[in-house]
């Protein structure tokens, strides 16, 4: 039998809302607490800051030019991802977030259709938009092992939409299997969700030109430490991306601001400064996950800037997010998730934060004996 997700009517009603948000629940963003300095590993952030040469160029940013609107376009910085990925720029569109590009490709490709397919364990924004848009979703199983299983997700949909790497797991998939399933999947929208793939999983910028139907969606906010300013894009074939503009000009014309626009522009030609950044998540990544590994967590192989992890007993994963807190360290614990309520997801922060991680972890395991 089929999981599906249909929306729910388990709000309580007011007379002045539409009924499209009548029964909405919303996205529940990590927390942002504002009672003390926490080591703040929750939300995936980059620990590094945005690129100097980045830096350098918002400094020259004529402050009186903000009075101006910004290129409705955004032509300069998707050319700038166009020449980083050696596509046109009619392949490329840009938006105020990864996220506001999910919701434009659920107005632009999945509004109206069959079912999509999701995996049941995923970004919890796909099934909030599911909701919006008033699409329903074929939850796809995960493997016991958390990884995806895209065989079946080429059966009857009216699109796919999955993260490579999976959130919260962080497990990846291989390129070969996304381009199986393309083989497979010809007649609806496949959107991957790159948001991570930077930190380790093969991207698949490069099926685009084979595949009409493919959008890869990727973001600012992780592999370029520029969560601040709100910056998403997609590639895929110049008339997936002018359905996207379709919906972008019946919405804003102008959701890429000016100062974002230039930022983009140089952090993405800023190539040796990412890879530098990407590659110190990686190793600390692998240097936690071997610690956490020899004290008895359970850690599933992460190619993203996170880990997802199962404490060892007697701590529980809710114990152990709530005795972190306690100590001025926030990870991510998902309490009302079924299938992962057991684990809790640790974003990579520097070296220096995660050797107080570490240590917090390692007296909360001791005060019960564990090491
Ligand atoms: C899988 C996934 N996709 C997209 C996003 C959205 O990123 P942004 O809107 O910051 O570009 C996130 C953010 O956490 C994510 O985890």
């Amino acid at each position: 039998m089929e999981e599906i997700f249909r929306k729910e009517d388990r709000y309580m009603k007011n007379m002045f809302w539409s009924d499209t948000i009548q029964g909405l629940e919303p996205y529940q963003a990590g927390e942002q607490p504002q009672d003390k300095a926490y080591v703040k590993l929750n939300t995936n952030e980059n620990p590094y800051g945005p690129s100097p040469r980045a830096q350098e160029v918002l400094r020259q940013i004529p402050f009186s030019d903000l009075r101006l609107y910004p290129d409705p376009e955004s032509l300069k910085l998707r050319q700038s991802i166009a020449t980083y990925y050696g596509r046109s720029v009619e392949e490329v569109f840009v938006g105020n977030g990864s996220d506001e590009i999910l919701a434009f490709v659920y107005m632009a490709f999945f509004q109206g259709k069959r079912p999509i397919r999701i995996p049941s364990i995923t970004y919890s924004f796909y099934p909030v938009y599911c909701n919006m848009f008033n699409v329903d979703a074929v939850l796809e199983p995960l493997e016991d092992d958390f990884t995806l299983n895209l065989d079946s997700y080429s059966t009857d949909n009216g699109g796919i939409i999955f993260p490579n790497p999976n959130a919260p797991t962080g497990r990846a998939v291989p390129l070969e299997e996304i381009r199986q399933l393309l083989q497979r999947n010809t007649d609806s929208v496949v959107v991957v969700d790159e948001a991570y793939a930077d930190f380790g999983a093969e991207s698949a910028v490069d099926l685009v030109e084979e595949f009409p139907n493919l959008l890869v969606v990727q973001t600012f906010s992780k592999s370029r430490s520029l969560a601040g300013l709100r910056v998403g894009f997609a590639i895929g074939n110049a008339d997936l991306i002018a359905g996207l503009s379709t919906v972008k000009d019946s919405f804003n014309s102008y959701p890429v601001d000016r100062i974002s626009l230039e930022v983009c522009a140089a952090a993405m030609d800023d190539h040796d400064y990412f890879v530098e950044c990407c590659e110190k998540i990686k190793a600390t990544r692998e240097r936690v996950s071997q610690q956490l590994s020899s004290w008895g967590f359970s850690v599933l192989p992460s190619q993203a800037n996170f880990i997802f992890v199962k404490p060892p007993a007697p701590i529980t994963a809710e114990k152990m997010y709530l005795q972190l807190k306690e100590k001025g360290v926030l990870v991510r614990y998902f309490h009302n998730k079924p299938g992962i309520k057991e684990f809790c997801r640790i974003s990579i922060g520097s070296d220096a934060e995660m050797d107080i991680f570490m240590e917090k972890m390692s007296s909360i395991l001791s005060s019960v004996g564990v090491v």
